[in-house]
């Protein structure tokens, strides 16, 4: 088993090909702020210290370029890549120095299944990291389509990452005391199923949702509380059909945790979430799940 672990999921990176309508979505709806705009690249931020949780790269197709995972320190970089380049995978790159906003050190590479990640240290992040109601702290989890989930939950084991649960449908991975920052789900080919936001409690939540209804993007699937994980979520397709969530209160656990499988969690025929509010997920936001491809060269942060 791997011993060097990332540490937090800090952001992700998407094309888009309508750029203004992007960003009035990701600042006046979604309630991210722009930091940085940097060789036609906006970067925004949560509430949270990162320095940025999503980039916006003008694009002529809709993708998803990079997600980036953060570490503790330069030999914590260089553990993960001598873990990763072990595991037997083709595109990698060496852990070099790089310029900030992405951080000072770091190396990028593609999984098993083609997905871009980038592992980095030293980004110079916010000294403010207060909570605000009704805005997005960080990201919380990623959730990612396989069409080899084994392989692709062991690229992730070699990033430290451990198993919190385990359903049909989903494995739950984590990094922190976070149930979970990455889910891979059975099926549906290296896709991206959605990307979700953590709000800073259930009624910023809510009141996000009311948000997101004013502006035509009703909900998707929810409000509910998820199983694995405990957290409240509600799911919206955003502009060009991108899957996201805003979710809050996410179970925080330690090695103590006790790693569940299918068969824990069973529920009553045509419930789909903890309360037994809410009806299954819409057609459109299924469909949006299955939409978002990674680039061909996203793993490559050192250019
Ligand atoms: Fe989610």
């Amino acid at each position: 088993m791997p011993n060097a672990s990332v540490r937090a999921l800090r952001s992700v990176e998407i094309g888009v090909t309508d750029m203004a309508k992007a960003l009035r979505f990701y600042t006046n709806v979604w309630n991210l702020s722009a930091v940085a705009e940097i060789n036609g690249v906006h970067y925004l931020r949560g509430t949270g210290a990162f320095h940025h949780i999503l980039a916006l790269r003008p694009m002529s197709e809709i993708a998803l370029i990079r997600m980036t995972f953060d570490a503790t320190d330069r030999a914590t970089v260089d553990a993960l890549h001598a873990q990763i380049k072990s595991h037997g995978l083709s595109s990698i790159e060496s852990p070099a120095l790089l310029k900030q906003p992405h951080g000072d050190y770091g190396f990028g590479f593609r999984d098993a299944e083609g997905r871009n990640i980038a592992v980095v240290c030293g980004v110079k992040d916010h000294a403010d990291a207060a909570d605000k109601p009704d805005r997005p702290r960080k990201l919380s989890h990623i959730n990612l389509n396989t069409g080899d989930n084994d392989a692709s939950f062991a690229c992730f084991q070699a990033l430290g990452f451990k198993l919190s649960d385990h359903t049909n449908k989903f494995r739950f991975l984590r990094c922190n005391a976070d149930h979970h920052s990455i889910v891979l789900a059975f099926g549906g080919g290296p896709t991206l199923n959605h990307i979700a936001f953590e709000m800073p409690d259930l009624d910023s939540v809510m009141r996000g949702a009311g948000r997101m209804r004013d502006h035509g993007h009703g909900i998707e699937w929810g409000p509910g509380r998820h199983g694995p994980g405990h957290n409240v979520f509600c799911y919206f397709v955003g502009p060009e059909e991108i899957p996201i969530e805003y979710t809050g209160e996410m179970q925080q656990v330690d090695d103590g945790y006790r790693t569940g499988k299918p068969e824990d969690w069973k529920w009553p025929p045509r419930r789909v979430d903890r309360w037994g509010v809410s009806d299954p997920p819409s057609e459109r936001v299924h469909k949006a799940g299955l939409l978002y491809r990674f680039t061909p060269d996203g793993w490559r942060i050192h250019g």
